[in-house]
């Protein structure tokens, strides 16, 4: 049984804490720790029969029971709590993105490469059902020599200004998890950035400095070409599908629904929302992504989604940045040389 620590109880630190105990045979979390906790959050983790709950993290690193955390804090917290989380010995699962600094992302790296710890990222979507099925028709050859990715990726709702101004910007907050998609699907790396983007959805965003609809297109060294589209709102809900078009064929992921009933009258035929949101529409994936994680501690294989992995997209997404203000492509060469990559 691995035992394990969450270090922040926010929306995906309960996440992971509530999949943890429904699915995920191999592991028990014993503590979770924030310094914002309140007496709600006390009694939520008692139900699910987390023994130790603490306002300081320190208290997670220093328990030798404890083999590996999750990092669920605030995105600027993740690099240094993963430093310390290495000199503690733990494994580490971290949120993404690890840092939106690379030379932090750079030192994470390397204290990782010296170290026997595991260390996995964020990037949920590898583990949807959907996206998987994707790729493997890609990996057994059924698409042929690719040509095009397509991702469309719509939130059903903007957040909050105060969490734009914060959040690193959409390319590095939102477009990050499509930037994994791309590599994922193709198996390929992104070799040059174009994006365009304007802030159509909540004027407050473009004060803020923001965008909130993008289109990103991209060059990858397998010589495809992929396109991605965001929008920060879509009325209709969360919009994730995807299309990898090849020499022999396509294969094309449709969005989740809650069912699959449509309803035919002489006014129309009406079919589902796609399910309201990521809580919603990857909750299995949250959990199958701990079980992979905990399943590469036990048996002492490499992880899924390793620090590279959570590297590239964030390199991708500076790309994206420099492309916008420049409105010109931007090669990832030329990102990587600015870090001595
Ligand atoms: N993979 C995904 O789909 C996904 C989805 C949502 C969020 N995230 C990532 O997870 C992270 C958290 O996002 P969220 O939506 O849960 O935010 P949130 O604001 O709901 O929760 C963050 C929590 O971290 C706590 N915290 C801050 N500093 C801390 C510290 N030093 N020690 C312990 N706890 C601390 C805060 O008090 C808060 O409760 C972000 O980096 C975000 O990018 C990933």
């Amino acid at each position: 049984m691995v035992k394990i620590g969450i270090i922040g109880a926010g929306r995906i630190g309960k996440v992971h804490a509530e999949s943890i105990s429904k699915y995920v045979k191999d592991a028990k979390v014993k503590a979770i720790a924030d310094p914002f906790l309140n007496e709600e959050t006390e009694r939520w983790a008692k139900t699910l029969g987390i023994q130790h709950v603490y306002k300081d993290y320190h208290d997670i690193l220093q328990d030798s029971d404890i083999a590996a955390v999750l990092i669920c804090s605030s995105t600027d917290t993740h690099s240094s709590i993963s430093l310390e989380a290495v000199k503690a010995g733990k494994h580490i699962f971290c949120e993404k993105p690890i840092d939106h600094d690379v030379e932090k992302i750079k030192s994470v790296m390397e204290a990782v490469k010296r170290s026997k710890v595991k260390y996995q990222v964020g990037f949920n979507r590898r583990f949807d059902h959907n996206f998987r099925a994707a790729q493997e028709a890609v990996l057994n050859g059924k698409i042929g020599t690719q040509h095009v990715i397509k991702i469309t990726s719509r939130d059903p709702e903007a957040p909050p200004v105060s969490y734009v101004k914060v959040s690193g910007g959409i390319f590095l907050d939102m477009t990050i998890h499509d930037f994994d998609m791309v590599r994922y699907l193709s198996g390929s790396e992104v070799e040059e950035v174009y994006a365009i983007g304007s802030a159509l959805v909540d004027p407050a965003i473009g004060e803020a400095g923001d965008i909130d609809t993008a289109i990103i297109t991209m060059k990858l060294a397998n010589g495809a070409m992929a396109v991605i589209d965001n929008c920060r709102r879509a009325t209709y809900g969360y919009d994730q599908r995807a299309e990898v078009f090849g020499s022999k064929g396509s294969v094309a992921v449709t969005n989740d629904t809650a069912s699959t009933a449509t309803l035919s009258t002489e006014d129309g035929v009406v079919a589902e929302k796609p399910l309201y949101f990521f809580l919603e529409r990857y909750m299995q994936a949250y959990a199958n992504e701990i079980a992979a994680f905990v399943e590469a501690i036990v048996k002492d294989v490499p992880v899924p989604v390793n620090v590279v992995d959570g590297l590239e997209p964030v390199l991708i997404g500076l790309a994206a940045k420099k492309s916008l203000a420049e409105n010109k492509p931007v090669k990832l060469a030329e990102i990587k040389s600015l870090f001595d990559l």
